[in-house]
């Protein structure tokens, strides 16, 4: 396979189709569409491909992530509020196999104490979070290159 067919898949979780309006103070004015477009912009430069989708379900996101093995080579994901809920998702990237790196627009560890804990931290390559959509552009350059070294 040449370096140029490397796949990533981007999944953006529950509420994430707000953004821009949903409390920017804390997520930014950035909407979903505009993050998902600098995205396709870095991969370009990266050499890479990438596909976005975003659920408020955690059942589609588990289809998702099911359905990524056969087509994408690593997954960034920002779980949204699924992160400290779901057994799901993360039975899910177990499963899957595929290497993974977490993200989050806020730091979550400066919140409230609930948001201390992911399900998905211990399964995932690492978790990028706190840089506004930033987090998600070190997320994709962080999974590109955890791709290439396992080449
Ligand atoms: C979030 C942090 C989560 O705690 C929250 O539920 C979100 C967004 C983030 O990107 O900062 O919806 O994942």
């Amino acid at each position: 396979m040449s370096e140029n067919n490397i796949k990533i898949l981007i999944l953006h979780g529950p509420n994430l189709n707000l953004l821009g309006t949903r409390e920017p103070e804390i997520y930014g004015a950035q909407t979903l569409e505009a993050i998902n477009q600098d995205l396709s912009q870095l991969a370009r430069e990266l050499e890479v491909q990438v596909d976005c989708f975003q659920s408020n379900s955690e059942g589609e996101l588990v289809d998702k992530i099911q359905q990524a093995k056969s087509e994408y080579q690593g997954v960034v994901i920002n779980a949204a509020a699924y992160t400290h809920s779901s057994i799901a998702l993360r039975d899910a990237l177990i499963a899957t196999g595929l290497p993974a790196v977490e993200v989050h627009l806020s730091n979550i560890y400066q919140r409230e104490e609930f948001r201390h804990h992911s399900y998905l931290a211990s399964v995932v390559v690492g978790q990028i979070s706190g840089f506004g959509p930033q987090s998600y552009h070190l997320g994709l350059r962080a999974i590109v290159h955890q791709v290439r070294k396992g080449k």
